[in-house]
C-alpha cells in the first residue's frame, strides 16, 4: 500500500508541478496582455507546442463531440495549429481589426486591419520574422530564412544573385517539358490518385534543375516507385526529397541527433538518416567543384552555367569577407530547395482540385491558352511572347493562394519593447509578443473582397481594361493580400513561382479537361460539389498549409 502510494505520487508530482507551472505562465501572460487594452482569449496550450500539433485536432475534436459546453470556447475555436484558415475573417468581425490570444507559452497579436498590417511589415527592423519559429530551418546551417538584422541584409543580397532574367526564362522552358510529360503519364491513367505527389515531382525537378543544375526526367509516381526498386536513394533530388518528406522528423530531431543515435533507430529513420548524409556529401562535392570553377574562372573563358549555387558560391568569392561561409552555402541551398519547391507544389495541389471542381474556370483557362497560342502548340509556349499574356492563368494562381496561402507569416517583437498606433490607442507591446498579420482574414474579408470573398473565383483578378478586354491583373489594395509578404523581407521567389505555375497549368489545360471520377451512385455534378467541400475540409498545415488526402480524390482526364 505504502509503496503504492509513493509511485503514485512519483507519477502525479511531476505533473501536478507541470500544470500549475504552466497556469501560472498563462496567468501571467494573460495579465501582461489585458494591461495592453485590446479584447484577449485565453488558451490552455501554446499552438505550436511540438507535442500538442500532433493531435490538436483530434484531441479537440473528441472534445467538442462529448462535452458541449467546449463548443464554442475559445479552446476550441483558437487552441489549433491553422483555426485561421477555418475561421477566416469571423474573430475580427466579432472582435475588432486587433485582439490578442493569451498563452502559456506567448501572447499572439492579431492583426486584421490591412494599414496597421503595412505599418509593421514597414518596420521590419522592429517586428523581425519569429526567429523562434523559423529556427527549425537551420538543419543545414543558418540561412536567409532565419537570419535577422545586418546578417540578413548581408545574405539576402547574395541570395538576390540567384534571382536573374534568365532563371525566369529557364523555369519557363524547363517547365513546359516536365509538365508535357507529366500530361502524358496523368492522360494514360484511368483513375489518378498520384497527382499531388506528381505535381511534388515536378516542381522539386524544376527547382533541381534549374537551381541546383541537376538534370532529370519527370517521372509519374509508379514509374519513381518502380525505378527505385529498393535500393536506397543516391541522387541529389531523391535524397532531397526524403528529407522534404520527412522534414518535420528532421526538424525536430536534426541530423547531428539522428547520426549519434544511427545505430538504434528505427528502419524509417536509418533510410531518413542515410538520405541526410548522401545529400550532405553531395552539397559538399557541387560546392567544391563549383568553388574550383568560379576560382579558375578567370583564366578560362567558358563561363560557368548560372544556377543558384553557382550565384551564391560566386557571389561569396566576389564578396570575400562578406560572402557567405560554406556552412552558409549549404543552408542556403537547403532552405532554398524546401521554399522553392514546397510553395509552389501545394499551390498547385489547391489549384488542381478547385479546378476540377469548376468545369467552367476549365474553359475559361483553355481559351485563352488557345487564343494566346493561335496556331502554335503547348511545346512552343514561349516566356516573353505568351507568359505576360497568360492572365487567367496567373489568376488561378493568385486566387488560390488568396484562400489557402501556403507560408503563415509570423513576426514578432524579439527582445524589445515595441509601441503600436491603433487608431487612437497606443499600444505597448512587451519583449517576444507575436504581431501575426492575419492572412486568412484580410484575404477573406468581405470589406475588401466582396460579399462572395469565400468563393474561388479566378476571374476577380482580371482587370478590365476598355475594348480590347482583359490584360492585366487587378492590385488589390495594399495589406489585403500577403500570399508572398510584402516590404524588405517579401518572397524572391515570387516570379519564379508564377513562371512555373502558369507554364504548368497552360500546357495542362490547352487541349485537356479533369474531372473527379464519380463514386458508385454519384453523378458527375455531385462529385464536383463534393470536391470543393473537400479542399475545404482537407486543408490544413503541416509545415505548411496543404492538402492532406488529396489521394481521396481520384482525377481523369479527357481531351477536349
Ligand atoms: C507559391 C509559391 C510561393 C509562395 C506562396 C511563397 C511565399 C513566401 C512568403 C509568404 C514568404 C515570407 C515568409 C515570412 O515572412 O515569414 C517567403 C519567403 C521566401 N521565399 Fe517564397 N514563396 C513561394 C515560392 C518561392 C520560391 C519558388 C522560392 C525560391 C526559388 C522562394 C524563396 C523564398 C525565400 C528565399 C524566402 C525568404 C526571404 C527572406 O527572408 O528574405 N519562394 N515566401
Ligand atoms: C525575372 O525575374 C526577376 C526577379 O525574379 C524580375 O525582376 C524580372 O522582372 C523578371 N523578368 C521578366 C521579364 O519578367
Ligand atoms: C584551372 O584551370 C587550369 C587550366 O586552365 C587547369 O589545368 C586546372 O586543373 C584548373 N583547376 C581546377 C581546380 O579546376
Ligand atoms: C445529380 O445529383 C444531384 C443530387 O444527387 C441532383 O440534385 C441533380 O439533379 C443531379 N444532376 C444531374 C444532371 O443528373
Amino acid at each position: 500500500m505504502g509503496l503504492l502510494s509513493t509511485a503514485l505520487w512519483a507519477v502525479a508530482t511531476p505533473v501536478i508541478l507541470f500544470m500549475t507551472y504552466t497556469y501560472l505562465s498563462l496567468l501571467r501572460n494573460y495579465i501582461v496582455a489585458i494591461q495592453i487594452g485590446v479584447p484577449v482569449r485565453a488558451i490552455p496550450i501554446e499552438q505550436t507546442n511540438p507535442f500538442w500539433m500532433i493531435m490538436d485536432k483530434q484531441v479537440l475534436a473528441f472534445l467538442k463531440r462529448y462535452l458541449p459546453f467546449v463548443r464554442d470556447s475559445s479552446f476550441a475555436r483558437f487552441n489549433w495549429r491553422g483555426f485561421e484558415i477555418a475561421e477566416r475573417y469571423k474573430p475580427h468581425h466579432e472582435l475588432g481589426d486587433v485582439y490578442m490570444v493569451s498563452t502559456p507559452g506567448r501572447n499572439w497579436l492579431y492583426l486584421g486591419d490591412p494599414e496597421l498590417v503595412m505599418q509593421t511589415i514597414k518596420r521590419g527592423k522592429e517586428f523581425p520574422r519569429c526567429s523562434e519559429l523559423a529556427a527549425a530551418l537551420n538543419v543545414f546551417g543558418t540561412n536567409l530564412g532565419t537570419v535577422d538584422a545586418a546578417e540578413w541584409k548581408r545574405q539576402r543580397k547574395i541570395v538576390a544573385t540567384c534571382f536573374t532574367e534568365q532563371a525566369n526564362a529557364s523555369v519557363w522552358s524547363d517547365t513546359v517539358v516536365r509538365a508535357r510529360d507529366m500530361l502524358r503519364y496523368w492522360t494514360s491513367k484511368q483513375a489518378l490518385t498520384t497527382a499531388a505527389d506528381d505535381l511534388r515531382t515536378l516542381s522539386l525537378g524544376i527547382m533541381s534543375e534549374v537551381g541546383f543544375g541537376e538534370s532529370s526526367q519527370f517521372e509519374g509516381h509508379e514509374e519513381r516507385v518502380r525505378g527505385a526498386g529498393g535500393t536506397s536513394t543516391t541522387s541529389y533530388k531523391d535524397t532531397l526529397q526524403e528529407i522534404l518528406e520527412n522534414c518535420v522528423l528532421i526538424m525536430a530531431l536534426g541530423p547531428d541527433v539522428l547520426a549519434k543515435l544511427e545505430k538504434w533507430l528505427p528502419k524509417k529513420l536509418k533510410t531518413l538518416q542515410h538520405a541526410c548524409v548522401v545529400f550532405q556529401s553531395h552539397m559538399t562535392n557541387m560546392y567544391e567543384e563549383t568553388k574550383a570553377k568560379v576560382a579558375n574562372r578567370s583564366s578560362q573563358t567558358s563561363v560557368t552555367p548560372r544556377n543558384f549555387l553557382t550565384s551564391l558560391v560566386q557571389a561569396s568569392h566576389e564578396m570575400t569577407s562578406e560572402g557567405l561561409t560554406e556552412r552558409q552555402v549549404y543552408g542556403n541551398m537547403f532552405m532554398l530547395a524546401f521554399a522553392g519547391h514546397d510553395t509552389v507544389a501545394h499551390t498547385f495541389t489547391f489549384a488542381l482540385l478547385f479546378l476540377a471542381g469548376s468545369p467552367e474556370v476549365q474553359d475559361w483557362v483553355s481559351e485563352e491558352v488557345r487564343a494566346v497560342l493561335g496556331n502554335r502548340e503547348a511545346k512552343d509556349l514561349d516566356y516573353e511572347k505568351d507568359f505576360p499574356r497568360l492572365q487567367r492563368c496567373l489568376a488561378v494562381m493568385c486566387e488560390t493562394i488568396r484562400l489557402y496561402p501556403p507560408v503563415a507569416l509570423a513576426k514578432w517583437t524579439a527582445s524589445e519593447t515595441q509601441t503600436l498606433q491603433v487608431g487612437e490607442k497606443t499600444l505597448v507591446l512587451p519583449p517576444k509578443t507575436m504581431i501575426i498579420p492575419s492572412y486568412s482574414s484580410l484575404h477573406t474579408d468581405p470589406r475588401w473582397w466582396g460579399e462572395d470573398s469565400l468563393t474561388w473565383r479566378p476571374s476577380r483578378w482580371i482587370k478590365k481594361t476598355g475594348p480590347n478586354g482583359e490584360k492585366e491583373l487587378i492590385t488589390p489594395r495594399k495589406g489585403t493580400f500577403l500570399g508572398w509578404s510584402e516590404g524588405t523581407r517579401d518572397c524572391p521567389g515570387r516570379k519564379f513561382s508564377k513562371v512555373e505555375f502558369v507554364a504548368t497549368i497552360a500546357t495542362l489545360f490547352k487541349d485537356w479537361r479533369v474531372d473527379p471520377v464519380p463514386q458508385a451512385g454519384v453523378n458527375l455534378t455531385q462529385a464536383r460539389k463534393e470536391v470543393l467541400e473537400f479542399i475545404v475540409v482537407d486543408a490544413a498545415p503541416v509545415l505548411l498549409l496543404q492538402m492532406n488526402h488529396p489521394e481521396r480524390v481520384p482525377l481523369v482526364w479527357k481531351k477536349r
